[in-house]
This record gives C-alpha cells, structure tokens and sequence, in this order.
C-alpha cells in the first residue's frame, strides 16, 4: 500500500497525465452506460481495497466516460475549463477538508471569501456593501438572491416568513421574462412561490425583456409586494435584458425587488468593450453568476450577490447553542448560503481571481467573445447555414438547411440541423448541443474556456462544416436510393 505523499503524487501523476492529453482526445466520451457500469459497477467490496488501486482503478475505469470539458473544444452548454491555480487550490481545499461554514471551522476559508467577495464586487461594478454567498452554482445563489427578495418584501408588507412560512402571507408578485433560464423556476419552486405562478413579460427576437411589456405588466401591481427578476446574459443568444429601464420601471413600485440573473453573462462587466451590456447592474438589489463557468474554476461554484445584506443574512441566517458566531468584522459564510456545513468554495475563486488579475480577467472574457464571433463567421459562408443570433457575447446560434434545399420546410430543417449536431458529437473534434429557439432547432455554440485558441476554433470550425456536408452526402444518397427503389 502506497504512503500517502506517494498516493498524492501519483494521482497528480494521473491527473497531469489526463489534462496534457486533453486536447488531443476525443472531446465526447467513448463509452456506453451498460460500459460504463461493466467497469464501474458491482457490489460493495466486502474488505477495503489499497487506497493507490482503488485510485488507480477509478482514473482507468472512469477515463472512457469523460467528457473533455477541461479541454478546449468544449462549446456545450455553458461550460468552462479550469484554470491551472483553481484546481490546484481545489485540491488544497480537500487535503485542508475545511468546513467553510463559519470563520470559527476555518479563518482561511472565511477570510478567502471575504476578500473573493470584494474583488467580485469590484469586478462586477457592484455596490461595496453588498454581501456574498458561495454556493453550489448559479441555481442556489438565485435561490439565496430569491429567499433575500421574498424576507424583504414580505417584512415590508408586515409578515415575518421566515417565522411563519407563506400560508397566509401578502400574495408575491413574480414578474420574469419570457426568456428566464429554466433554473429560475426551479429557485422560485424551492422558495415557495411556484415555478409557474409568475406573471411573464415578453422578450424580443434576441431574447431580451421589452420594457414596455414589463411597465404594463407592473402597471396593476402597485399595492402587492413584487420580485422581479431580469437576465443578462440568455444561455442561447447571449442577449442581455435592458437594465436601465427595467430597473427605472421596477423603482416606481413602493415595494419592489430586483433580481439579476447573470450566470455567465455577469462576467461581461470584466470587460470596458463589453461593460455597456451591463448598464444599469448596480440598480438591482441582488445577482446571480457562476464561477463554474466563465471564471473558469472547477465544479461547482456558483456566486449569490445582495445588496440588502440584513435581507440576505436574514433569510438564510440560522443558529444554534453550539455554533461559535465570528466575531467583530470575521465572516460566518454558512449563514449567506442554504448549506450549513460546505465545501470551502472560496479558495478556487480567489485563486482563479490572482491567476487572471483584472488584465486577464478582461482578456479571458474578451478573447472567448472574439473566437465566438470567429466561429460564426466561419460557418456564415458554409452552405444552407443561418446564424440565428446576433453574436454579442460567447454564444452563437447556428441553423443548417440541406445546402440542396435551403428552402425546405421547418421540420426538414430541423431534422438536418440535428443530424448535423449529432454527426459533431460523433466525430469528437469538438462538442456542441442543440436547442430550440423560436420554435426552429439550432445547434449552440457557448465559448467559455480559458485555454481555446484560434486554432482550436478554426479546426472545430472545419469540423463542423465537415459533418454538414456528410448529413448532406447522406441525405442525397438515401433520396437516390429512395428514388432507385
Ligand atoms: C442564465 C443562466 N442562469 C442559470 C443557469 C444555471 O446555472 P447552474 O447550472 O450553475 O445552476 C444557467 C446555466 O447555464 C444560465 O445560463
């Protein structure tokens, strides 16, 4: 049995080993479920197994279902990387094994946050006074932004809902828009108000709130307590709700609260040739981002931002006989997060934060949204292709007609563009998803990943038009054979 130096080596080793070949290995994974249990299933071992195997076994057996993610032909979702200094100090964090729920568990883990919390807030422009949470991801900081809301305007309709639930409590409005992540209604079901119970504002074709719909929507809505919550930054066109009206036609309610869900497209603040998406942040009263994604630091690591921190320490606070409350200016970052015990999140942030330093924090966000644009222009010309989005961000919407019909009804375009993004998947240069936007299947393209270079876009830019025209050789073939039979 290995010593535990020897153990940790060899799993940097592993892990080393895994992020030099990452490139350079099929972005998709190559193995099946029914694979995947064959090698990593069985029962319980009934005795223990030597910690270097059990390691050992687990890189070699879980290896075939990785998804490069860490690499940079990773365009799914909205999914970055991780940099270098961020899974080093992730891995501190688990040798350390703090509990980052209170200073008293871990003064590092507090004081980390503390500072990640100031330099987040200067990044984002945001006011300084404003308190923080690490959590999870951007689904339970929009819970914590969503809890601190509903404390607020409830206590200012004289009702106590941390004391006595929501039965019977004032009637919340919810206004969001047409366009909100579907996380939003997951925060708003975990909070009491009902994923659909909400009052839906219309967006344009980008995906954006109209602010004249929300002002009409308000318009009856004076005498209730109100949460509204706005989006910058939508998970397919990268569009972002205009704050600057929201924000003025939210502050005309005497009982309002504004929610700001910017999971990645906050990080737009990062940058002076993109800070204007942004206009208007510091008007809402708590925000939404991820880490995860354009901070690029492991998973999971999600950010909750609220400017009324006695709302946000009031609505997710809790105590007990045996805690040992922080003393003076320390902070206890379990009471801003639902979890008590935690991981200590901070250490990744505040170490991808140094890694990076402003300069790099605006060259990140600024290079992933000029490859975007690379990449859209690539594919612009490529036959029977429609770019669905304007490309204002990292996210770019791509609609494939068979280049022999590129007026071929709907479904067979949808049909086509799938294929398309299956034979992407397939081909394993780089990896991609598809959506629905405004009813039409597109393939998304998300660019969050520190190390993608022009090459990577270039190369995956080829790939990608490579697959469309095999869909397309196939397509002919099987209409000839279909003509022939
Ligand atoms: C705008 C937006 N909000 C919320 C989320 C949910 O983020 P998480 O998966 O970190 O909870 C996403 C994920 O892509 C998003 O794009």
């Amino acid at each position: 049995m290995p010593d535990r130096r020897t153990l940790l080596r060899q799993t940097a080793d592993l892990a080393a080993d895994f992020l030099e070949g990452v490139a350079d290995r099929p972005v998709r994974a190559s193995a099946t479920h029914d694979e995947l249990v064959a090698a990593l299933g069985g029962e319980l071992p009934a005795r223990g197994e030597a910690p270097g195997e059990v390691v050992a076994d687990l890189a070699r057996a879980a290896e075939p279902g990785i998804v490069a993610t860490a690499g940079p032909r990773f365009f799914g979702f909205v999914i970055g990387g991780s940099l270098p200094s961020a899974v080093a100090a992730d891995w501190l964090a688990s040798a350390w094994d703090q509990n980052g729920f209170s200073f008293v568990t871990s003064p590092a883990a507090s004081v980390v946050e503390e500072t990640a919390a100031r330099w987040l807030l200067e990044v984002f422009g945001l006011p300084p006074e404003s308190t923080v949470g690490f959590t999870t991801g951007a689904t339970m900081a929009t819970f914590a932004g969503f809890a601190a809301a509903r404390h607020r305007v409830l206590q200012r309709a004289g009702w106590d809902v941390e004391k006595d639930g929501l039965i019977g409590a004032p009637d919340i409005a919810v206004v969001v828009g047409a366009e909100a992540h579907a996380t939003i209604a997951a925060s708003l079901r975990l909070v009491g108000l009902g994923g659909e119970r909400v009052i839906v504002v219309d967006a344009d074709g980008q995906g954006r709130m109209r602010p004249d719909a929300l002002r009409a929507s308000l318009a009856g809505l004076r005498d209730r307590p109100v949460i509204v919550s706005a989006q910058s930054g939508n998970v397919n066109t990268g569009a972002f709700d205009p704050l600057p009206e929201i924000v003025a036609a939210v502050r005309e309610l005497p009982n309002a609260w504004l929610h700001v869900d910017g999971a990645f497209g906050l990080w737009a603040a990062a940058s002076p040739s993109l800070r204007h998406l942004v206009a208007g942040l510091d008007g809402a009263d708590s925000w939404t981002t991820d880490a995860h994604k354009w901070l690029n630091v492991p998973y999971d690591s999600g950010i909750a931002i609220v400017r009324d921190g006695p709302a946000h320490y009031g609505a997710m606070g809790h105590g007990a006989a045996y805690y040992v409350a922080a003393e003076g200016a320390a902070r206890d970052s379990g009471n801003l997060v639902a979890e008590s015990s935690r991981r200590a999140r901070g250490f990744t942030v505040y170490a991808a934060l140094r890694e990076l330093g402003r300069d790099g924090l605006t060259d990140l966000v600024d290079r992933c949204c000029a490859l975007a644009r690379r990449m859209a222009d690539g594919l612009r010309d490529a036959p029977g292709v429609t770019i669905l989005n304007d490309v204002v961000l990292n996210q770019v919407l791509v609609r494939f007609a068979p280049p022999d019909a590129p007026d071929a009804d709907a479904a067979t375009v949808d049909a086509f563009t799938r294929d398309v993004i299956a034979a992407v998947q397939a081909d394993g240069t780089c990896w991609l998803g598809g959506t629905t936007w405004h009813g039409m299947a597109a393939m998304r393209i998300s660019v969050s990943n520190w190390s993608t270079t022009e090459a990577d876009a270039d190369v995956s830019v080829a790939a990608i038009r490579r697959c469309a025209e095999s869909v397309a050789a196939r397509r002919a073939s099987d209409a000839t054979a279909a003509v022939g039979s």
